[in-house]
């Protein structure tokens, strides 16, 4: 997977390849470069944001700005790269991530990902430049910067390699193995502590009823609507 972010704050993600996870990902064959958009301003004084049209509060990242960051990385017309690539723009009112789209991504062989900053992006970037826009939920953030690392990070866990291999085939929260159900609970020493035991069946070694026992506990949390401590 080759991930391209086009951001106005790239030094975030030096922090976030550097942890142990994201750069086990990498070094099993991936990429993820942050290109600063403010390197390649066309407007003087490093400007990248303008006062929206009509008023309002908040400055927007300016479509001839964004035009000329993807026009100079990828030497082609900045409207060309999303027939060769998903050209991902971060907002929050888009297609809300899960699973499924994590997966969808995850087979792609390369993604650029645009992060808008301030009240966010001018509609054409959207419009003209992606391909998809996503969002990490309903509530908002003061840019794209995290949302992408959100993305980034759920993609790379699904790639061969990032986890080690072996976990590829367990049973992960919504997977199909768990029809799409959140994972059962876990448990590990000690056995006992504070008079909270572990479920008896786990301890037991009859692994037809563990096994019983987890797609139980699973569906059960699939099938209730969550309160509000999660549980
Ligand atoms: Cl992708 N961007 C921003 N700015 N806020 C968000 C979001 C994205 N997803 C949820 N909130």
């Amino acid at each position: 997977m080759n991930i391209d972010v086009f951001t106005l704050f790239p030094s975030w993600f030096e922090w976030f390849t550097s942890q142990r996870h994201v750069a086990n990902a990498l070094a099993h064959g991936s990429r993820l470069e942050a290109i600063d958009i403010r390197a390649h301003t066309p407007l003087g004084g490093g400007q990248v944001d303008d006062t929206p049209f009509g008023g309002g509060a908040g400055m927007l990242l300016r479509v001839d700005v964004m035009d000329s960051a993807l026009r100079a990385h990828y030497g082609v017309d900045a409207v060309q790269v999303r027939s060769t690539r998903r050209v991902i723009a971060l907002a929050p009112h888009g297609r809300v991530l899960d699973e499924a789209l994590a997966s969808e991504l995850a087979e792609e062989r390369a993604l650029t990902m645009l992060c808008g900053r301030y009240e966010g992006f001018d509609e054409r970037i959207l419009d003209h430049y992606a391909s998809d826009v996503v969002s990490i939920g309903r509530y908002v953030l003061s840019g794209g910067e995290l949302a992408a690392m959100v993305l980034c990070d759920t993609v790379l866990r699904k790639l061969p390699g990032a986890l080690g291999d072996e976990r590829s085939a367990t049973e992960e929260s919504f997977s199909a193995a768990l029809e799409g159900n959140p994972e059962y609970p876990h448990y590990t020493r000690p056995a006992e502590y504070r008079g909270w035991r572990v479920p008896e069946v786990l301890l037991s070694g009859h692994h037809e009823q563990i096994a019983a026992w987890r797609r139980e506990r699973s569906r059960e949390r699939g099938a209730r609507t969550q309160g509000r401590d999660g549980r």
